[in-house]
């Protein structure tokens, strides 16, 4: 496995594969494996010849820098745990070969649809940073396939959306999320709870089932539906931020009868976690 830190590097390694002919997967990642990004890998390996795994916490996509500079970094593990897998290169940039001018003034990718809610309401410029940096990522690794998680839905339809309006030419492949085994999504910021908190987070999944079952049920009155799940959620020592049914292919306003997502977002103490079910 080899590790490159310089743009350059990288491209020319991929230059080289693609010119004798190989498939490159790219799996983008801000470190942290856990299982969940090992299952994105493993599925990469039976989609390409060549996978590639970005390791790099991208400071474009955080709206707080408090969160920036708490994100766990783990580059060594990282390494460990990726060597065991069939990965032929890791992608682990440090800011500077990333935004070597500095990333105030670096031209920016903006998806105007499907990003001025929810997860982008939160987090102002948070999507613009996804964005740029996959963007980028696509130009430096040059893959004919890119996996992302379905535990950041809205990020995987901006990424769908993006390469689709830029005409880029590789397949996004969106994955299930792994969970633990009481529930909870696995997410590099779950070490980051408390043990309280910890025994807590499940929660959020079980009242995301309890939408979708109700829905499933027959339940339609979307908004009262929110409405109990929010005081579920509230009940179990969340601060939510949303709970909501929306259409899973665009995100908008539920519509009985189509393909439908509840997406959910609530803060334990420090942590923020977001979760979704399609139903
Ligand atoms: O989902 C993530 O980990 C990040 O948003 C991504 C896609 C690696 C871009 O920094």
């Amino acid at each position: 496995m080899q590790v490159f830190d310089q743009v350059r590097d990288m491209q020319l390694q991929s230059l080289s594969w693609r010119a004798a002919g190989w498939r490159i997967a790219l799996v983008p990642t801000m470190g942290n494996l856990h299982e969940g990004h090992l299952d994105l890998v493993r599925e990469a390996a039976r989609r390409a010849d060549r996978v590639v795994v970005s390791v790099f916490v991208n400071p474009l996509q955080f709206d707080d820098a408090a969160d920036f500079q708490r994100y766990p970094r783990t580059l060594n593990d990282d390494l460990a745990q990726l060597s065991k897998l069939n990965v032929a290169a890791v992608f682990a940039p440090g800011e500077q070969a990333m935004y070597p001018e500095g990333r105030e003034t670096v031209t920016r990718v903006e998806v105007p649809q499907l990003t001025g809610e929810l997860e982008g309401a939160r987090r102002p410029g948070h999507f613009t940073g996804v964005a740029t940096v996959v963007t980028k990522l696509f130009q430096v690794v040059l893959p004919e396939v890119a996996l992302f998680g379905e535990k950041d839905y809205q990020q995987l339809l901006v990424v769908r959306k993006l390469v689709a309006d830029l005409n880029l030419p590789l397949e996004i492949v969106g994955w299930p999320t792994r969970r633990e085994a009481d529930g909870l999504a696995m997410s590099s910021r779950n070490r980051l709870l408390g043990a309280d908190e910890r025994q807590r987070a499940p929660r959020l999944y079980a009242i995301l089932q309890w939408v979708a079952e109700q829905v499933r049920s027959g339940q339609t009155h979307f908004t009262q539906l929110e409405a109990g799940a929010w005081e579920q959620l509230i009940a179990a020592g969340f601060e939510p931020e949303y709970i909501t049914v929306r259409s899973a292919v665009d995100l908008r306003a539920a519509v009985v009868g189509e393909p439908l997502v509840v997406l959910g977002a609530a803060r334990l103490g420090e942590v923020r976690l977001i979760d979704n079910l399609r139903i």
